[in-house]
């Protein structure tokens, strides 16, 4: 299974922030925000990531994460010229995604909460086996995001929902579960995206790729309930929201989250001295004694 991070976009609602850097470079509390949605492929168990961001993000991102040996993955670069719509990744990842199935999430999208695993490994299951899923959460302003409706106790094999309808922003929303930016196809999910027609808006919206799934009975959703934060950190009050989160979880638990160093050792993915190697580049940082504590058998979950 191979994954990409849509990290596109001028970030024009951050300005001036994003002026000279990129969006998903900005510090979430005490490291980038790509390093989130990384986790998150991660935790997929997904090696092999496609990063797809503006011509001159790409390079500053290839700058920070270079190749990905360092945290046990093959990543590679490819560029978006213009922000023309996020079903657009697909076909921009043709060669990279071949013929396996693909996950994707955006570069600003947040996950975190006990359980992500079961539920990510269950998408990546009903990817296999040729089917879609998007994920769900409830949210009190659903004409800002894709939304679906799901049935109410259609909950089936693996905790998935039968999604009934998916809408882009609609004006009357059907419902509060917001379709998150974290999305699972099957193979073959270049050929579909390649027949998504531009929305009134101009853009390939991934809506119209999950919606044809959908018309195809192939659409599953994981629904995030209680227990679960999702946050996009794409204006200046979300990422302000997004560094209070992060900042209060590492406080409390004395620990932090979405390390992706950290992952990559516990999945056997890198050795201790390459761990080591990592300690040493951040230093005295709170994020590299972090992984100091791991290497050194500190923390042990
Ligand atoms: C995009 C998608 C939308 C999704 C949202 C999640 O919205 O079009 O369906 O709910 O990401 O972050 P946009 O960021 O383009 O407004």
């Amino acid at each position: 299974m191979k994954g990409i991070i849509l990290a596109g976009g001028a970030g024009t609602r951050l300005y001036p922030l994003t002026i000279v850097t990129s969006k998903q470079l900005l510090p979430i509390y005490n490291k980038p925000m790509i390093y989130y949605p990384l986790s998150t492929l991660m935790l997929s168990h997904i090696r092999e990531i496609l990063i797809i961001s503006t011509p001159e993000d790409t390079p500053r991102i290839q700058n920070l994460l270079g190749d990905g040996s360092a945290f046990g993955l093959q990543l590679s670069y490819a560029v978006q010229e213009k922000p023309e719509g996020l079903a657009q990744a697909f076909t921009i990842g043709r060669d990279f995604i071949g013929d396996e199935p693909c996950a994707m999430i955006l570069g600003d999208n947040i996950f975190y909460g006990n359980g992500l695993g079961a539920k990510l490994s269950a998408a990546k299951r009903a990817a296999e086996k040729g089917e879609a899923t998007v994920f769900g959460y409830y949210v009190e302003d659903p004409q800002r995001f894709g939304i679906m409706e799901v049935k109410k106790d259609g909950k089936g094999a693996d905790n998935n929902y039968r999604v009934l309808s998916v809408e882009e922003k609609p004006k009357i929303p059907k419902s509060n579960y917001a379709i998150v930016g974290l999305y699972f196809y099957p193979k073959g999910v270049s050929d579909m995206a390649a027949r998504v027609k531009p929305s009134a808006r101009g853009e390939l919206e991934i809506t119209t790729l999950n919606d044809m799934y959908l018309q195809e009975n192939r659409l599953n959703a994981q629904l995030l309930g209680r227990g679960f934060t999702w946050m996009d950190a794409g204006t200046v009050e979300s990422l302000r929201k997004a560094t209070n989160f992060v900042c209060m979880i590492e406080q409390y638990q004395g620990m932090s989250i979405s390390a992706p160093e950290e992952i990559a050792f516990r999945y056997g993915w890198i050795s201790a001295e390459q761990l080591a190697q990592s300690v040493k580049r951040y230093g005295k940082s709170p994020y590299g004694e972090h992984l100091k504590a791991v290497l050194e058998d500190r923390i042990i979950i």
